[in-house]
């Protein structure tokens, strides 16, 4: 037991990403299961973008519903803030509400800029709050902090997915962020197993986020495609696509986006990249779409159920 396990009501405090379109109710609830806590993500579930908001808004709540029907455990779900600083969003606004609507519980809040109203009203309402900084550093953990949350993700730049626009390592990060705060950190980027996991606490953290290892199992909806890429790759092979803050593992899709970057082609690039996350993960076209995922990936070797990764982890540090 420690504060992470705690404040969520779980076993072990190893959490499985929120990632945009490799997250379902029958993987969440499999994280779950096994003692960890799972997290729906954007478009859980989904094999194609919602057309409206109303029909975003009845996926949300279809998904939660079916996790609830494969665990009675505690899960999460990803919460994204409005992305410029003055702004509103009507999907947060809408998620808000069939949040509250479906009594969820807890939240993984991302955002590029911290909106400390949006905060305050998810306490409001009886949240607990994890928020995970996009761009993190020691000062705006320190503000998340004194806004209410209850608990931070510190992100190193070795994580997949969209990146931390700074160049700032986990290894760099978690001692620095555990120095200053008061309320536990949960340390994503680049951990696969056992071994990072004791790292990491070594260096303060309560606790494990993480993404790359769970898209390699069997209940992760992404396709056979990508997992096997993922098993396939080694770590010096990703490229970099400077100016989107990604990286990808040298599919053909993948190659195609890095070529427009070199090319000055950010914008092209991004939009290509976006589509990416679908084509590639989930859709397994690797010809169209990348894999966005940390370079972690070198280290893993197998397939495995999320009970099997989780257990892992717990045996190699207890
Ligand atoms: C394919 C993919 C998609 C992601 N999409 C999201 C997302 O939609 N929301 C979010 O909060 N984080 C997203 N992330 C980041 C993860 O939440 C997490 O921070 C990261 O996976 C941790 O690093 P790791 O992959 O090395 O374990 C994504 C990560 C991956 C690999």
């Amino acid at each position: 037991m420690n504060r992470v396990t705690k404040l969520l009501g779980i076993k072990y405090p190893i959490i499985s990403a929120a990632m945009s379109w490799v997250t379902s109710a029958k993987f969440v609830a499999a994280v779950s299961n096994a003692g960890g806590m799972g997290v729906l993500g954007p478009n859980a579930g989904q094999n194609n973008s919602a057309r409206s908001l109303d029909e975003f808004v009845e996926n949300v709540r279809s998904e939660i519903r079916k996790v609830r029907e494969l665990t009675d455990r505690p899960f999460a779900v990803n919460y994204i803030l409005p992305f410029d600083a003055n702004g509103t969003s009507s999907f947060t606004n809408a998620l808000f509400d069939v949040l509250v609507e479906e009594n969820v519980k807890i939240v993984v809040v991302i955002g590029v800029i911290m909106h400390r109203n949006e905060i305050e009203k998810l306490k409001k309402h009886g949240f607990t709050v994890i928020y995970r900084p996009i761009n993190p550093t020691v000062q705006n953990l320190i503000e998340a902090e004194t806004a209410g949350v209850d608990a931070l993700i510190v992100t190193g730049n070795e994580a997949g997915g969209h990146i931390s626009q700074y160049e700032i390592s986990l290894f760099t990060l978690v001692p620095q962020a555990t120095d200053s705060l008061k309320i536990p950190v949960i340390a994503a980027g680049g951990v696969i197993d056992g071994r990072g996991v004791k790292a990491v606490m070594d260096l303060g953290a309560e606790g494990v986020y993480m993404g790359t290892r769970f898209v390699a199992t069997h209940e992760n909806p992404a396709s056979d495609a990508a997992k096997q890429a993922i098993l396939q790759v080694t770590s010096d092979e990703f490229l970099r696509l400077e100016g989107v803050n990604e990286r990808t593992i040298p599919t053909i899709g993948g190659k195609r986006a890095f070529q427009l970057i070199k090319e000055g082609k950010h914008d092209e690039a991004g939009t290509y990249i976006k589509n990416g996350f679908k084509t590639g993960l989930l859709d397994g076209n690797l010809e169209v779409g990348t894999i966005s995922i940390s370079p972690s990936a070198g280290g893993i070797k197998e397939i495995k159920t999320c009970k099997q990764v989780i257990d892992e982890i717990v045996n190699a540090i207890s």
